[in-house]
């Protein structure tokens, strides 16, 4: 990484950053918990609040085993649709800088992402200590209760044909006159076609059941190997340092829960929101930090002295290419 030479304007308060940085440094045991804030300026949508709404629907209305049964066709075109903003998508500076933070802490660096858009992995936030609570976009699974089918890492866009995404002709490609722009279906006034269910991906393995996304709907469990993780980092009876709580309404549970876990085991909780009102339920404690603002300015100024400026070219080291 390139020298730690401050270079550009402070986005958070100096005698808050030094605090923090003084604790960072002398913290052995981390955890960082992420939320769709972290990827908010690579442009997508968050869940609760401004963009939280899908055409008419609530986005966490969609997000249930109810909603595929009762409609697979739209849940499909919700998460279809979510796929391909995604690959669209780059990651920014915040999921560069913990992965820098993460390579270089190892083991006794843990990073819990409700966010399942596949930007820390891009990022090169290394896959052993970055545990995906809410699953991954690109995971496809059978809907089937008695089979275990499962693809890890599958970018088809469209998922499948019924499912591509409207375009218009493009106006703005001088040089590709034959260009196409996406119409934002997540527009209402966009008209979509309803999908019967015979249009939509089945299981090659039991070949009856649906696929379905293999994300973590409201009302199930998390995935077990990632539950013994985190479990086991916990249980281990060691001290845990410093929880840093970052682009998250922290709301949903059991990820929201980790911040007291943390608390309960000596952690200082370091904030990073848009929004200050979207404190931990537990409140905030003497000796908390609380950096409001984008997660893209304010990380890679949290860890400048573990990881140095962030450059492009550490942006792109990091990313593999
Ligand atoms: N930088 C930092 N924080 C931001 C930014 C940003 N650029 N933009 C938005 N935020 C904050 C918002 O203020 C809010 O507190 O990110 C948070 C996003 O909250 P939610 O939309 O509730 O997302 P999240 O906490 O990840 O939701 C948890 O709910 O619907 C389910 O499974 C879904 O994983 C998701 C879970």
């Amino acid at each position: 990484m390139a020298s730690s030479a401050a270079s550009k304007p402070s986005v958070v308060d100096p005698t808050d950053l030094k605090s923090f940085q003084d604790h960072l440094k002398n913290s052995k045991r981390i955890l960082a918990l992420l939320g769709a804030g972290l990827s908010a300026s690579s442009g997508l949508p968050t869940f609760r609040g401004a963009g939280g709404l899908w055409r008419t629907h609530d986005a966490t209305e969609l997000a249930t085993p109810e909603a595929f049964a009762r409609d697979p066709g739209l849940v499909w075109q919700f998460y279809n649709y979510r796929r391909h903003m995604a690959l669209g998508a780059k990651p920014n500076p915040a999921h560069y800088a913990l992965a820098a933070l993460a390579k270089k802490r190892g083991d006794e660096f843990i990073t819990l992402s409700q966010n399942v858009d596949g930007l820390s992995p891009r990022a090169g936030h290394p896959a052993e200590t970055l545990k995906l609570l809410h699953g991954s976009l690109f995971d496809l699974k059978c809907s089937s209760f008695f089979c275990n089918h499962m693809e890890r890492d599958n970018y088809t866009d469209p998922v499948c044909p019924a499912l591509a995404i409207p375009t218009e002709p493009g106006t703005d490609n001088p040089i590709d006159t034959t260009a196409k722009r996406d119409l934002d279906i997540s527009n209402i006034s966009v008209p979509l076609p309803s999908i019967p269910a015979s249009e939509l991906p089945h299981c090659p393995t039991c070949q009856t059941g649906l696929i379905r996304p293999g994300v973590v709907w409201f009302g199930e469990s998390l995935p077990g190997k990632v539950m013994d993780d985190v479990d086991a980092f916990f249980d281990s009876g060691e001290q845990v340092d410093l929880i840093m709580v970052i682009g998250t309404s922290s709301k949903v549970y059991p990820a929201a829960g980790y911040v007291d876990d943390a608390r309960a085991m000596g952690a200082r909780v370091a904030v990073v929101n848009m929004d200050r009102r979207d404190a931990p339920k537990s409140g905030m404690c003497e000796g908390d930090w609380m950096f409001e603002g984008d997660a893209a300015a304010i990380l890679p100024e949290l860890f400048r002295e573990e990881i140095g400026e962030l450059k492009e070219e550490d942006m792109k080291d990091l990313a593999g290419n």
